[in-house]
């Protein structure tokens, strides 16, 4: 009998398993934030899941975990995600690669199939920089896209080092950085990823390969003026820094959309001390800025800068703009998306928005993705959605993808 797909309740079995970790009772759908309990108890899941499937379970000097088929690299075809999630994010954006990967695999060992290369699939720490402002910070590290003194030294919310952090789970900080023994590993890397918008929907096709990734970064702009007291101080004597952060926040929209297709965001906003009653001394805001080319999205943060700056001034104010990461653009191997794309019956490209570990590690080792409709269009949401048989199509397109490469 021809193995199928593990379903259970409607949904891919494995997603299914961890359908109740780390749900947002704020926002609705997850929060799962690396080395917080949601994604510790996410990462003791996929060793187990992946123990029951025969594959030998291991954690990187940097926190990205790896599941063996057979003995590890080199030249291995890795397939992988990440577990992590942003704050109240959707059931897919990461957890389907993982979970679509082993399923692939648990399809082939059902049908008795042996690889002639290793294989293995990745989970990659820390993807959306939701807890230490970094995102990718596992496949960075690992790359040595990031200096591990300066990743050890992030800190979250609460003034916790991903350095402490790591360490409290087994990864001495001392041993972070570049790991030329895992990446010499890679032979190839594919991820699974729910598409991020309406390419699919628009194209009526449950997959695509995907063809490129804007030129992306995060920004923190401070903006500083002077506190004082909500009450006493009359308006015309003010120099608000709540109020310089609000239009340079529009300005940060304008700037974007005269540029055709750019994208810019302020997402995240915190004021210093953040009272009812007092006229803040700083207010800081993230920008997250995205265009098609690394000279694109430079020009686009100059401007965003100069109107913000000139917003402040007008306030009384100063803001200063300082680069917090930095993702050039990436242009997927054609040829590998191109043998991709056919052996999967010539599924279409698509670009993306959305930053990847993928990403990360097409600059090092022939790298593709393939991207599963989304029927919300929306991601980073609660809303983010897949059907049940696109996901399942998703999974039989690796084990196709594999039954080649394997
Ligand atoms: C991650 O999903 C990103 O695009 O920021
Ligand atoms: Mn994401
Ligand atoms: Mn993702």
């Amino acid at each position: 009998m021809t193995p199928t797909v593990a379903v259970t309740a409607g949904r891919l079995t494995g997603l299914h398993e961890i359908v109740d970790v780390g749900r947002d009772s704020r926002r609705g759908g997850y929060s799962r934030h690396v080395f917080q309990p949601a994604e510790l108890e996410l990462r003791a899941w996929f060793a187990e899941r992946a123990g029951r499937l025969g594959l030998h379970v291991e954690t990187d000097r940097n926190g990205n975990m790896w599941a063996w088929w057979g003995e590890p690299g080199p030249d291995a075809v890795v397939l992988g995600s990440h577990l992590d999630s942003v704050p109240g994010g959707g059931e897919f954006d990461g957890p389907l690669g993982v979970v679509s990967a082993l399923d692939a695999i648990a399809l082939l060992r059902a049908d008795g199939f042996a690889p002639s290369r290793p294989c293995a699939v990745v989970v990659f720490a820390e993807e959306e920089g939701s807890r230490f402002g970094v995102a990718c910070l596992g496949s960075r590290l690992m790359t040595g896209a990031i200096a591990p003194d300066r990743a050890g030294a992030l800190v979250d919310a609460d003034g916790i080092a991903f350095a402490d952090a790591a360490a409290a789970h087994g990864i001495p900080p001392r041993h972070l950085g570049r790991d030329d023994a895992a990446l010499g590993r890679i032979g190839l890397f594919l991820e699974l990823h729910v598409e991020q918008g309406r390419g699919l929907i628009d194209l009526d096709a449950p997959l695509a390969v995907a063809s490129s990734i804007l030129a992306h970064g995060r920004w923190r702009i401070d903006v500083a003026g002077e506190g004082n007291h909500a009450g006493a101080t009359r308006m015309a004597d003010r120099r608000d820094p709540m109020v310089a952060a609000a239009r340079g926040i529009i300005a940060v929209r304008a700037a974007a959309a005269v540029r055709g297709d750019d994208r810019a965001t302020v997402g995240r906003i915190s004021a210093v001390p953040g009272g009812t009653n007092v006229i803040p001394s700083v207010v800081t805001a993230w920008l997250d800025a995205r265009s098609a080319g690394d000279d694109d999205t430079r020009e686009l943060v100059a401007d965003i800068a100069a109107r913000v700056t000139a917003e402040a001034a007008d306030e009384g104010c100063t803001a200063t703009v300082t680069e917090e990461s930095w993702s050039g653009a990436v242009q997927f191997d054609p040829v590998l998306r191109e043998a991709l794309a056919s052996r999967l019956g010539g599924i279409p490209a698509l670009p993306t928005g959305a930053g990847h570990d993928a990403g990360v590690l097409a600059a090092h080792v022939p790298t593709a993705m393939l991207f599963v409709r989304n029927p919300s269009g929306v991601s980073h949401s609660p809303e983010e959605h897949a059907t049940l048989d696109d996901t399942v199509a998703g999974v039989v397109a690796l084990e196709q993808v594999l039954r080649g490469l394997l």
